[in-house]
């Protein structure tokens, strides 16, 4: 075989493997190998498809973030026509529904209940199991060509593991968890908030720049075919089967029901379950199962007669408001929260609720005082829909936009094109200490003792005005502030000093950046390995590393550009605070909490990704698995953790997020693990 036969070869191996990871990874939630060594493969893929691109294939690992901007949508005819449903919102609803599929197919039927997924309904098509198309539903008939976009979403299969052809449908949508996060990002960019995930999920679908749909980070759920597809399936249930065999994500929530008692009983533990499940749902689909039944039953000219919709009841509650807090945040931005008299909704007692900005309440025309309806975002936030004007009293005054700082009162700025207002006083205590309670906080230098509280009288005591400071302290400091203690204070000394070797990524994280959150963080310190080499890179430098874009590199290079900053760095380096980038374990104590313990991790973090934390567990003598069962000791769940934790949950295993996870590595003696 000739040397360029063999690399074609290889090529093929590696399209193959990187496939398959790809799909245990995102589809079954299980990694087979670590980051690194998916890594490596990779790599060596680019390097042969760099040599010979004419071998580059549309199913090749490298092809799904695409670099050519879209300038519009091509129309797409489905293959079939995309039906929507009709919709039940009661009981009695369901009962005639039911009623109606009887009277054609008689009652020895079963329903598959599924999962109302609040997204959009998409149509990916494959041919010989190539993805070749992907589109919007469009009016049914007719959608848009998102190809490009939905390639984006790492969960859907670039080949299917059987060589079928056929138009598969579902949902594509924004975890919560997401979708919480782009509007945080949104409110201190000064840009206007995204009403809910769906909202979010349509503008990343039709976003013009594939690499800006890529951060968006949708997920799939497919749950239908057109009948030309080839699939071998005589029921929906045997469809959703098949769909999963070939590679395809299904949502595993879902039952076989024979009768109205137990669909009803499946709505409710549906309802039940799901604020804790990782995306929205609106309602529940109840769907005939044989198709020769569902054949039989037929469409009206907008939906199947053998589905429909049960929707949950919007979950929204009437208070009243009683006053806007303004708090000043870390890079200045004054936001807005509604206090109001406290109020159920969705399963929690809510008192505040996120105002974003000063447009929203112009928008809103709030006055203190009036009846408010609220939601919660994301099925999370909550916030404020619309006031009931009928029942504005006379007296009910406008709520009062500050024109400067609550804290510093300097005068507010609202900068252009931004709908945030900003205090841009460096000096500006609140955003002193919102960054310094960020430096010390859980994923940054993690200093244990030392929150908000301490970091507040030390401010007011003028013993610091930034992070370096912390380092400067003596015992003597501390003891004049409230409540500590010389014990207290000598453990605080001591955290503080133990801080000192985070490393460098934990230390980019904790300045605060803007933009550069705990991943970002790290992919730059593994790329520079030391502060002085970040402290000189260019923008370009820093846009190459796979995962950061623009913003991201630009805001970094704009930090280091600033006098302050220079002397911040300068403070911590003469300190002793390590800048450089450590990849070794360092396991200071004989023991530690996950030795010995059976543990699944699940979700993403914001600090490790998955395949991280499970070398750290197994480094620390922990057997990782991949699914919950009675003899799973623990369940580390990270955003976006779904059916396992739920499974968990039911079990009663123990079950940890992140920042717990991490603490109690930093008790194991481990710093920074990887
Ligand atoms: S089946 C012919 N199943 O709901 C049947 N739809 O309100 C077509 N949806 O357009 C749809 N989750 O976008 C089906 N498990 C599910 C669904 C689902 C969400 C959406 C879908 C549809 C809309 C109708």
């Amino acid at each position: 075989m000739s040397n360029q036969q063999k690399e074609r070869q290889r090529l093929d191996a590696l399209k193959e493997k990187l496939n398959n990871y790809a799909y245990s990874y995102y589809v079954l939630d299980q990694s087979l190998i670590t980051d690194a060594e998916y890594d490596e493969l990779y790599q060596e893929l680019l390097m042969i498809e760099a040599k010979y691109p004419e071998w580059v294939t549309l199913d090749s690992p490298s092809q799904r973030v695409g670099d050519q901007l879209l300038e519009g949508f091509q129309k797409v005819k489905h293959a079939q026509t995309m039906y929507s449903l009709s919709n039940a919102f009661n009981e009695a609803d369901i009962h005639a529904f039911i009623k109606k599929v009887e009277e054609v197919v008689g009652s020895q039927h079963s329903f598959i209940c599924e999962c109302k997924i609040d997204g959009l309904a998409i149509a990916l098509t494959y041919e010989d199991g190539l993805f070749v198309r992907g589109a919007t539903r469009g009016n049914g008939q007719t959608g848009e060509d998102i190809t490009q976009n939905l390639r984006t979403i790492h969960s859907l299969p670039l080949r299917l593991r059987k060589p079928i052809s056929g138009e598969f449908r579902g949902e594509a949508y924004m975890p919560k968890e997401v979708f919480l996060k782009l509007n945080e990002q949104r409110d201190e960019a000064g840009e206007s908030p995204l009403a809910n995930p769906r909202n979010a999920a349509a503008g990343a679908l039709r976003q013009k720049d594939p690499a800006k749909a890529a951060k968006r980070q949708l997920n799939i759920f497919m749950y239908n075919c057109s009948s030309q597809s080839d699939i071998e399936a005589t029921s929906q249930g045997e469809l959703l089967e098949e769909m999963e065999a070939v590679g395809l994500r299904t949502n595993s929530f879902r039952k076989e029901c024979h009768n109205f008692n137990e669909v009803w009983e499946f709505i409710q533990t549906v309802g039940q379950k799901r604020h804790q499940l990782p995306y929205e749902i609106d309602g529940v689909v109840i769907k005939v199962n044989a198709f020769e039944y569902q054949e039989k039953l037929g469409h009206t000219i907008k939906a199947p007669r053998w589905a429909i919709a049960y929707k949950f009841p919007a979950e929204v509650a009437q208070t009243t408001l009683l006053n806007v807090d303004w708090t000043v945040g870390r890079t200045g931005v004054v936001t807005p929260t509604a206090i109001m008299e406290a109020v159920q909704l969705a399963g929690t007692t809510v008192q505040r609720a996120s105002l974003h900005n000063v447009d929203l309440i112009e928008k809103l025309d709030l006055h203190i005082g009036d009846q408010v309806v609220i939601h919660k975002a994301g099925d999370i936030i909550p916030e404020i829909l619309e006031v009931d004007l009928t029942k504005r009293k006379r007296d009910d005054r406008p709520v009062a936009i500050p024109t400067e700082c609550p804290q510093c009162h300097e005068e507010l700025v609202k900068i252009k094109d931004e709908v945030a207002l900003r205090c841009v006083n460096p000096n500006c205590p609140a955003q002193r200490l919102a960054q310094i309670t960020h430096f010390v906080s859980r994923l940054a230098m993690n200093i244990d003792g030392l929150g908000e509280k301490i970091v507040e009288q030390l401010l007011d005591h003028h013993l610091i005005e930034n992070p370096a400071d912390l380092y400067y302290l003596k015992q003597e400091d501390l003891l004049k502030l409230d409540k500590i203690k010389e014990k207290s204070a000598n453990n605080l000394i001591q955290a503080i000093n133990e801080s000192k070797d985070r490393g460098l990524d934990r230390l980019l994280f904790a300045l605060g950046i803007r933009h550069v959150g705990a991943k970002a963080a790290r992919l730059i310190a593994e790329e520079f390995g030391t502060i002085e080499t970040v402290m000189i890179a260019e923008a370009e430098q820093v846009g190459q590393i796979e995962g950061i874009g623009e913003i991201i590199s630009q805001s970094l290079v704009h930090y280091f550009q600033q006098e302050s900053s220079l002397k911040l760095i300068d403070r911590l380096k003469k300190i002793g605070v390590k800048t450089d980038f450590q990849t070794t374990v360092i396991g200071t104590q004989q023991t530690n909490e996950f030795k010995g313990k059976t543990i699944v991790l699940t979700g993403s973090m914001n600090a490790y990704t998955r395949n991280e934390a499970k070398q750290i567990l197994q480094n620390l003598g922990a057997n990782v698995t991949g699914s919950v069962s009675k003899k799973t000791d623990i369940l580390i769940a990270g955003t976006e953790a779904g059916s396992k934790l739920i499974k968990a949950r039911d079990l009663g295993v123990t079950i940890i997020d992140e920042s717990t996870f991490i603490e109690k590595l930093v008790e194991s003696g481990i710093n920074d693990a990887k």
